[in-house]
Parts: structure tokens; C-alpha cells; sequence
């Protein structure tokens, strides 16, 4: 036996504040010139640690990749009004985005699509623009796609920025689609399709070639050029699992576009129940997803006339025709004499694994499967299994008690999914009938549901794993089921529009938001730009009660932040925090990095003080205390924003076992632009100790504006900050 040892070559990013390094590099796969001193270059392990003990050598990283992760909206959000015509106080009466320019970071566009047409821009395009068009014989940028550039992929015979996977085309039209009749997919949601900021121009970036890897390196070389080229608004949709501030690219990315005043967006985004939000710098907006009013809801029927809502996006008609209706447990292949594997067969056979149900008993009827969680990575499979089998459908009933989250998946023959309310009362019929009999109905699209919005059941939720002290993800917008145009190279047949849903559908709603507001007010800061939309966002449905997650149980800041955006609010906020890179460079220092590595963010010398602070006194529109040890105090400043002068006061609702109180009942701004600074302070009230994370709000108001922030507490117990005792603990 002989070891071998690979020799790999890897790409390494290299960040330096001068640029001296880079001669003696002669694999360079970019370099950042805009806003990032470095490059990245590819070399051996050992290379890339000596390159790191050089002096005027920042930080050396190894490059790692990203994943991607994945319109009744333009009404749900108050842009239209029912009817689908500019609502009477809609935003598109002030601005629809003219001139500005969105900046794409995604797997590039499908420029030939109708939502890409540039009828009716002008013809010049806007004086900030430096960008350019990677066009080809194959590619070519119009009015609307302004500019368009790929990064890194080598191998391929004809590289452009096309989109062959949908994502990027979907974002794009989201956030700046032109409007287009007729669209629909599978005759569903049948309407107009367009863009939060439909008069935007887009420059795309193409940093991710196929759904799931993106190179850390070309993505940082895309933010480097974004912000070179003059955009106005950056959505990032790609997620990184590993990295802190210092080394996460979009973090370093979109620091650099902040400070420039360009609004970044990106997605908290998806993955299971329990998944945890990324994206989460502070000076990126950081949005999550929930629904609208409209569902595509997949009835089941039962043969005793019940009907119980499912979700579905398969498109085949029984013609109202009732089957037999079988529980796959009742049914399982191959008994065997061994009671254990018996026990096991059926378990299999009741989540209709393929191969576990008996083909005779299952051929021609509808089966009914218990699976826990909706995925789509199964369905394929599962599909495939009752289609081979001879089944006619097939009901996935959640069988995880109170569960009752939904997807709309994309079955190949007659399926659907319901909650665990329904699940059970469908098992009670099989058991109690003598001849179960059920049909399938055909999807529908039905409008003006409720309780909407509900928040996406893939929506990855805070704590920060970050920096817990402050809240994320910071707001939510509509990215379930959402109808936006797609690339036609992604299916085939192709679908020139595509129901998707997550956190990226998400994400262009808010970066169209920031367009229109940058579009209102040129002024405003990127940070002003965010705290307007989170502080004036509601986190009621439209029952008037709490905004509920996808099993129907009362959301909170983990799920949504400051809540759901409200454009037409977010357009007249009254008053802002207010923060700029000074705010950010004490925040790092706070949070505990060193000089060193906040330059890595910055790009320039650095100091922090002797005596770090929290990072919760970070000038924020939500407010976090982690860690609460009988008493804190956070400090915020509020910057007038409006033309007449105001006295606001303060509303607070603690969280429960908290004291907060401000040192300041009211606040008056006389002019646009005064600053006013209070403080708040927490006290736990240890005969109420709460044990988890508990959640408050408070709220400065005057006669039209309501700045609400949200509060999230959690203390720790009285024994661990050292002033009880035993006795009182238990
Ligand atoms: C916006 O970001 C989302 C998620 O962060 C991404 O999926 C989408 O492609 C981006 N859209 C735009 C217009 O950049
Ligand atoms: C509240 O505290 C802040 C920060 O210390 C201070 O600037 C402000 O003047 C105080 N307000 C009042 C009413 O005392």
C-alpha cells in the first residue's frame, strides 16, 4: 500500500490594502479594483499560507462555493389595486423606477423574454452607468438589460450570461420585470405579470452556472463590478453556509456597496424547519418569505362528499370521477412471517415508498401515504413508484401532529398534499366506510384568502449565528407561489413562466421596494433606505391577528423581523436610524474583531478602542438584547426625514418579564435632517424569568407616522448572573 498525495490547486482569495502582492502572482482568476483590494488567484495550500504571513497581506481565504437558493404581489403589497390598475395611493403614481438600475447577482438572465422587453424606456440610458454588455452573437442587452456580464466558467464553448436554470430570470422580473399579459403556468394565477419597479433598468451578474454552486470568487468579483458599473440597489440571493463578516464575500461585497449609498438585499434563505438565517451583516437587508392571498389550492373529495384543501401544482383532470381509496399501510407488499420486518414493510408502505406497496391492491385506486414533512426531493421518487405500480394518485397527509405545512409541489400524475387536520379526518373515512372512495380535483387559483400573509414554511429563521444581538432576518415579503418569468433552456417543454417560491422571490420584491424609494428620495442612505421599509412594516395579518408560520402557529422577529413591507408606508417613514460606515466600524470593534480584521471589511486602516461596547448599540431600526443579566441599556438616534416639524412620543410593549422603559416620553424634531439620541432600558423582573427569547415592541408616533421597532430579549437566569441562589432557582 503506497499513500498518494494530490497536489491540488485551489483558488484563494487574497485581500491586501495595497495592491503590492499581486505581481508575484501569476494565476490570477480576478482581480478587485473597485471597492476591494485583492484578487483571487489559485495556488497550493502551502503557497497561500506563506502568501498569508507577507507583510501588507490582509487575509487569505480559500474560495469556497455558494448555493442558490430560489404575481397577485404587485396587489398584495398595495402597488395595484384589485382590478390590477395603479392602486389610488400607490408608489408607481411617484416613480416606477425611471433611471435606476438594479444590479442582478444570480445565474444570469433569459434576455429574450417578454418581462425583458424594453418597449416604452428611453432611449438613453442613465447617466450613472458604467457597465457593459458581455453580447455575443447569442446574447444581446436591450433598454431594460442595460448590462450583463459572466464570471468564471471555463469549459463551456460559448459562455454568456444567459440563464439556463430560471433563477436569475425569475429575480430579475420580480424586482424590474416590464409588465406582460396573458401569463400563466398550467393555467393558474392567469394575469399580468410585472415588476416591483417595472421602469428599472437591470445588470445582471452572472455569478452562478448552474442552481447550486457558486464560486466565492467570481461572486465577489460580480459585487466588485456592480459597484463600479453604478447600480443602485443590489439583490443577492445566494447563501453562504460558512464565513463570518470578515470572510463572507457578499458580507465584504456589500459593505462596500453600502458605504457607495447602494441598497443591498438579500435572502435569509430556505431550508427545513429549524434552518437558520444567513446573509445576516447588518448592513445588508436581509428578507424572509411569506405568502399572499392567493393559493393554488388541490382539492381532495371523498366519496361521502367531504372536501379537504391540498397543494398541488399537478395539472390532470379525473373528471370528477371517484376511485378507491387505500391507505398504503393497509396494503404492504411481500408479508413477511418475522413480525419485526413486518413492522417495518407496513411503516414503509403507510409513506408509499416505492416497492412497499402490494401492485395488486394498489392498481387502479388512489392511495393515501402519512409522510411527515413535504420535500420535493422524494417526489420523483415517490411518484415514480405509484406510477409503476398502477395508481391512479396519490394524498400525502401529514402525519406529524399540528402540522399542517404545505408546498405546492410539481407532481407528475394525480397527487396532493394535506395538513395533519386533514390527514386525520381522511384516515377516520378509510377506517369507518366500507367502500372509500376519493377524487383529485384539478388546481385552481383562488384569491382573497386568509389569514394572509403566513410565513413560507422554507423561510430560515433567526437567532443570528452571527451576532445574536442583532435581529435577522430583518423584514418579509411575498415569495410563496410566485409567477415570474424563467429561462427556457431550464425545462422542456419550456415554460416561459414558472410558479417558484423562496426567500429569492422574496428578496426582488424588496430590492424593486429600495429602487422605488432610492428613485423618491436620492438622498437617503442605504441604511435610511432600510430602516423606512422595516420600520413601517405591520406584523398583522389580515384577520387582524398575529402573522402565523406555516403550521398555523404565531410567527415572530425570528420569522420576519420587523415584519411585512409596506410600501406605501415605507414611502413617508417620518423618521429614520440613521447609520453610516463610522457606525459600522465601531459595531465590528463591538462585536469583538480585531483592528485586522475589520480592515478586511473596510479595505483601510483601522482602530478599535480598548473598551469594546455591544453590538446591539449599532444605530438599528429592531433592537436585541442577548445574554440580559438583571439590567442593559441600548442607545439609538433618530433622524427627521419629514418636511414639518413633529413631536413624536413613545409606545412601549415589553416583553413579558422585562422592564423597559426610555429616558425620553417624547421627541421633538423641528426641521428635515435633526437628530435626536434616547435610551432604552432593560431590567428583568426575576419573579417573571423568562426562559426563552420573548418578544416587545416600541413605537415613536406622531399625528401620521408610526416608526415601530421591534424588541427581542432573552435574559439569562438570575443563578448564572451571579445574584441568586439555589434555593429561589428551583
Ligand atoms: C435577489 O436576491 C434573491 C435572493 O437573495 C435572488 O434569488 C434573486 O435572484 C435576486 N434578484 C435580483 C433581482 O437580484
Ligand atoms: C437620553 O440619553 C441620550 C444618550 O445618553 C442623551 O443624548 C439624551 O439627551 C437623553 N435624553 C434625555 C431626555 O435625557
Amino acid at each position: 500500500m503506497f499513500f498518494c498525495s494530490f497536489l491540488l490547486f485551489q483558488t484563494f482569495l487574497i485581500l491586501v490594502p495595497g495592491r503590492s502582492v499581486e505581481s508575484a502572482m501569476e494565476t490570477i482568476v480576478h482581480s478587485y479594483t473597485q471597492a476591494i483590494n485583492g484578487f483571487a488567484a489559485e495556488m497550493l495550500p502551502s503557497q497561500a499560507f506563506m502568501l498569508q504571513q507577507m507583510p501588507g497581506v490582509v487575509s487569505v481565504f480559500e474560495d469556497y462555493t455558494m448555493s442558490l437558493q430560489t404575481t397577485r404581489s404587485m396587489n398584495f403589497i398595495g402597488l395595484e389595486d384589485a382590478s390590477g390598475n395603479t392602486a389610488a395611493n400607490s408608489l408607481w403614481k411617484k416613480t416606477k423606477g425611471e433611471n435606476m438600475i438594479i444590479g442582478v447577482l444570480d445565474s444570469g438572465v433569459w434576455p429574450e423574454s417578454a418581462s425583458f422587453s424594453d418597449a416604452g424606456l428611453p432611449a438613453s440610458l442613465p447617466a450613472k452607468w458604467r457597465g457593459s454588455c458581455a453580447s455575443s452573437a447569442s446574447f444581446q442587452c436591450n433598454r431594460k438589460v442595460i448590462g450583463a456580464r459572466y464570471y468564471g466558467k471555463s469549459g463551456i464553448a460559448d459562455p454568456t450570461p444567459r440563464d439556463t436554470t430560471g433563477h436569475g430570470s425569475h429575480v430579475s422580473s420580480i424586482a424590474a420585470g416590464a409588465p406582460v399579459a396573458g401569463v400563466n403556468e398550467l393555467g393558474l394565477a392567469r394575469g399580468i405579470a410585472k415588476g416591483v419597479a417595472p421602469q428599472a433598468r437591470i445588470a445582471v451578474y452572472k455569478i452562478c452556472w448552474t442552481e447550486r454552486t457558486c464560486s466565492a470568487a467570481n461572486v465577489l468579483k460580480g459585487w466588485d463590478d456592480a459597484i463600479g458599473d453604478g447600480v443602485d440597489v443590489i439583490n443577492f440571493s445566494v447563501g453562504n453556509r460558512k464565513g463570518s463578516y470578515w470572510s463572507d464575500v457578499a458580507s465584504i461585497g456589500g459593505f462596500h456597496a453600502t458605504q457607495r449609498g447602494i441598497v443591498v438585499v438579500a435572502a435569509a434563505m430556505n431550508g427545513d424547519a429549524g434552518c437558520v438565517v444567513q446573509n445576516t451583516a447588518p448592513w445588508v437587508m436581509t428578507v424572509a418569505a411569506s405568502t399572499t392571498d392567493r393559493r393554488l389550492p388541490c382539492n381532495v373529495v371523498l366519496g361521502d362528499g367531504s372536501v379537504y384543501q391540498g397543494s398541488s401544482l399537478a395539472n390532470f383532470d379525473l373528471g370528477n370521477t371517484f376511485y378507491p381509496l387505500v391507505y398504503g399501510g393497509d396494503i404492504p407488499a411481500k408479508p413477511t412471517t418475522s413480525p419485526a420486518r413486518q413492522a417495518c414493510v407496513h411503516s414503509f408502505a403507510a409513506g408509499c415508498s416505492p416497492g412497499a406497496l402490494d401492485p395488486a391492491k394498489a392498481r387502479g385506486k388512489i392511495i393515501f401515504c402519512g409522510a411527515p414533512e413535504p420535500s420535493s426531493d422524494p417526489i420523483k421518487y415517490v411518484t415514480d413508484g405509484m406510477k409503476a405500480i398502477g395508481a391512479i394518485g396519490f394524498i400525502v397527509g401529514n402525519n406529524a401532529v399540528g402540522k399542517e405545512r404545505l408546498l405546492s409541489l410539481r407532481f407528475t400524475m394525480p397527487a396532493t398534499q394535506v395538513g395533519n387536520k386533514a390527514a386525520n379526518s381522511i384516515s377516520s373515512y378509510i377506517k369507518s366506510s366500507m367502500n372509500p372512495t376519493a377524487t383529485i380535483k384539478t388546481p385552481t387559483t383562488v384569491l382573497n384568502q386568509k389569514p394572509s400573509p403566513m410565513m413560507g414554511i422554507f423561510s430560515c429563521k433567526g437567532p443570528n449565528p452571527e451576532v445574536p444581538d442583532i435581529l435577522k432576518p430583518d423584514i418579509t415579503a411575498p415569495g410563496v407561489d410566485i409567477l415570474a418569468a424563467w429561462s427556457e433552456a431550464a425545462d422542456k417543454p419550456p415554460l416561459k413562466y414558472k410558479f417558484d417560491s423562496g426567500t429569492s422571490m422574496a428578496s426582488p420584491h424588496v430590492a424593486g421596494l429600495s429602487t422605488l424609494l432610492k428613485s423618491m428620495y436620492p438622498g437617503w442612505s442605504a441604511a435610511a433606505i432600510k430602516s423606512a421599509i422595516m420600520t413601517t412594516a405591520y406584523t398583522q395579518d389580515s384577520t387582524g391577528k398575529p402573522i402565523l408560520d406555516g403550521d398555523y402557529d404565531i410567527a415572530t422577529p425570528f420569522n420576519y423581523g420587523s415584519g411585512h413591507i409596506n410600501p406605501v408606508a415605507a414611502a413617508d417613514p417620518g423618521l429614520v436610524y440613521d447609520a453610516g460606515e463610522q457606525d459600522y466600524v465601531s459595531f465590528l470593534c463591538n462585536i469583538g474583531l480585531s483592528a485586522k480584521q475589520v480592515e478586511l471589511i473596510t479595505g483601510k486602516p483601522e482602530t478599535c478602542p480598548s473598551v469594546r461596547g455591544r453590538g446591539n448599540n449599532l444605530n438599528y431600526p429592531s433592537v436585541t438584547v442577548t445574554n440580559l443579566a438583571r439590567e442593559a441599556t441600548v442607545t439609538r438616534t433618530l433622524t427627521s426625514v419629514s418636511d414639518s416639524p413633529s413631536t413624536y412620543r413613545i409606545g412601549i410593549t415589553p416583553p413579558s418579564g422585562i422592564s423597559v422603559t426610555a429616558n425620553a416620553t417624547s421627541l421633538t424634531f423641528s426641521k428635515k435632517g435633526e437628530q435626536k439620541t434616547f435610551t432604552l432600558n432593560f431590567v428583568v423582573n426575576y419573579d417573571f424569568l423568562p426562559r426563552q427569547y420573548v418578544y416587545g415592541e416600541y413605537v415613536w408616533y406622531d399625528n401620521t407616522h408610526t416608526v415601530r421597532s421591534p424588541i427581542v430579549v432573552n435574559a439569562v437566569s438570575r443563578l448564572a448572573s451571579g445574584e441568586g441562589n439555589l434555593v429561589y432557582e428551583v
